[in-house]
């Protein structure tokens, strides 16, 4: 019998679920609730959890088939390639562009063929105060626009490009180019149906560069209405982060956004693990545009 408890955190999206260790293999009607809660609240949150790096992969494949991070391969936790690190401090004794992941709204990997179903980030070290994370809710973005706009959309697909990752441009330039080479432009459609809930998001994202078939300069006016509207206050839940929290959100119908309101001489680390999504991507290439 599954005793988890739920408890809403914003009206947009997110909940607290209290009752589950995952120091613990999860049972099966436990796992089932918190999966349903998942799909109900995009975003769940468990406090207090110490895991390990084992025990983090092990609650992580029960959600489906992980990411060995091979679009971003140096930030792997050595022997684990399925734990990518978001962390200021050092790795391999240099500065970790991971310090400045997410800094623009986005859903993990929307820059690959296989966008994330999923991911799992669990805090395990913090600053004082600060490093918050943001969650926007794609559904509701997608059901508040007028049935004229949702109708220009329905067929539309968006070119999804890793050079619009923010910073991406100050990292040195042979570690861009890799991810560039790693990530090639892929077009996404920009209505999606979440697989699980039959419902539909937007996916487009500040990672977007344009419409296929359209020009940029077409493009760029109606992606940046999307993103604002879909970042209205309404629909977001700004996360404070405790120590050994994990949060883990369903990126096929939310973004977010990582913020730098911290002092970056103290120590923010995280782990992360990312759930494979669905290949709905195609890549692009010049030919397909306007
Ligand atoms: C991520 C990310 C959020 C954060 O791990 O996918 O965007 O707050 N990071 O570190
Ligand atoms: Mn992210």
């Amino acid at each position: 019998m599954a005793t988890i408890g739920i408890r809403r955190l914003s009206n947009g999206l997110g909940a607290e679920i209290t009752g589950v260790d995952l120091r613990q293999p999860v049972d099966d009607s436990t796992f089932a609730a918190v999966e349903k809660a998942w799909h109900d609240h995009l975003v769940l949150l468990f406090r207090g959890q110490d895991i390990t790096p084992d025990q983090h992969i092990a609650f992580s494949r029960r959600l489906g088939e992980l990411d060995q991070h091979g679009s971003n391969p140096r930030y792997r936790l050595d022997d684990y390639p399925e734990i990518l690190q978001i962390t200021n401090l050092k790795v391999g004794g240099k500065p970790s562009d991971t310090r400045n992941t997410g800094r623009n709204w986005h859903s993990d990997l929307s820059y690959t063929r296989h966008p994330a179903k999923g991911s799992l980030l669990n805090c395990r070290q913090k600053p004082d105060v600060g490093g918050d994370t943001m969650f926007t809710n794609m559904y509701m973005a997608y059901e508040t626009l007028s049935e004229r706009m949702k109708a220009i959309l329905e067929d539309l697909w968006a070119v999804h490009d890793v050079s619009l990752v923010a910073g991406i441009g100050e990292r040195d330039p042979e570690k861009t180019a890799e991810m560039k080479r790693l990530s090639p432009p892929v077009a996404h459609p920009v209505v999606r149906v979440h697989p699980d809930t039959g419902r539909k998001a937007l996916f487009v994202s500040q990672r977007v560069r344009s419409f296929v078939g359209m020009t940029e300069a077409e493009s760029r006016p109606i992606l940046d209405f999307l993103c604002d509207h879909a970042t209205s206050h309404e629909f977001v839940y700004r996360h404070q982060w405790q120590v050994h929290d994990l949060l883990m959100w369903d990126n096929r119908c939310t973004m977010h956004l990582a913020l730098a309101d911290f002092d970056q001489s103290q120590p923010r680390h995280m782990l992360r693990t990312t759930l494979l999504g669905e290949p709905i991507g195609r890549l692009y290439n010049e030919a397909q545009a306007a």
